[in-house]
């Protein structure tokens, strides 16, 4: 079959990661993360020490970082300028500031040529997750998702990854993530017109993973 591309969007905590890369690896695509990309030049900002309440200081800097992403589902990797920052990424300090980082229009466009650079030469097809893939990044994308969820499911399950993190601080940090994604000018976190909305609050992992994988079968 022709090479065939997902784009999967949503907030934080509704299972985009965990549901993209079973995907992926259930039907032999390749699978790339693009919040980990902002982290990852959000990350090489803080150690740069570069002031982020400052977008054009963010704006100067954006072409700076070599961000390079491992695209296979079972074992996705990012680098910068040959740094391992799986791990760095990850952290409460790189979380908190991504936000600021990625609404400055110089790190999306750049960011956004990576994407669409990494997507098309995708041979046997990828599953994109994100914010803005089916609204921006990839409009003409065979297959578009928005996964949703309850405040209150999607902090349960990231304070279950975050071990001893207390669910009500988690629940605050991440509505007001989803804020400022969903309310900067240049591609907030949107449905696109297209997208099939799934609603993952009362689903198991598994069910969402068969929803869509039977919603790609269905496109190839
Ligand atoms: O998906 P994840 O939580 O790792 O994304 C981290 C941040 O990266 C988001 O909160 C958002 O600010 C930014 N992001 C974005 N556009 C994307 C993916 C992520 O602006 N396509």
């Amino acid at each position: 079959p022709a090479a065939v591309i997902v784009a999967i969007d949503g907030p934080s905590g509704t299972g985009k990661s965990s549901t993209s890369k079973a995907v992926a690896a259930q039907l032999g695509l390749s699978y790339l993360d693009t919040g980990a990309q902002y982290r990852a030049i959000t990350w090489w900002m803080v150690n740069n020490g570069i002031d982020l309440s400052d977008a054009s200081a963010i704006a100067a800097v954006a072409g700076k970082a070599d961000i390079v992403s491992g695209t296979d589902p079972s074992g996705p990797t990012i680098t910068v300028d040959g740094t391992d920052v799986a791990g760095p990424i990850r952290t409460t300090e790189v979380t908190s500031q991504v936000s600021a980082v990625s609404a400055v229009p110089e790190v999306r466009a750049r960011i956004t040529e990576l994407q669409r650079s990494i997507a098309a030469s995708a041979e046997k097809g990828i599953v994109v997750e994100g914010r803005d893939i089916g609204t921006t990044v990839l409009p003409d994308a065979d297959l578009k998702i928005f996964l949703t969820a309850s405040p209150e499911a999607r902090a349960a399950r990231r304070s279950g990854e975050l071990k001893g993190s207390d669910v009500k601080a988690t629940q605050e940090a991440l509505v007001a993530r989803d804020k400022a994604d969903s309310s900067r000018k240049t591609s907030p976190l949107a449905k696109a017109g297209d997208a099939v909305e799934v609603d993952t609050t009362d689903l198991t992992l598994q069910q969402v993973i068969e929803c869509v994988v039977t919603l790609v079968e269905e496109k190839r």
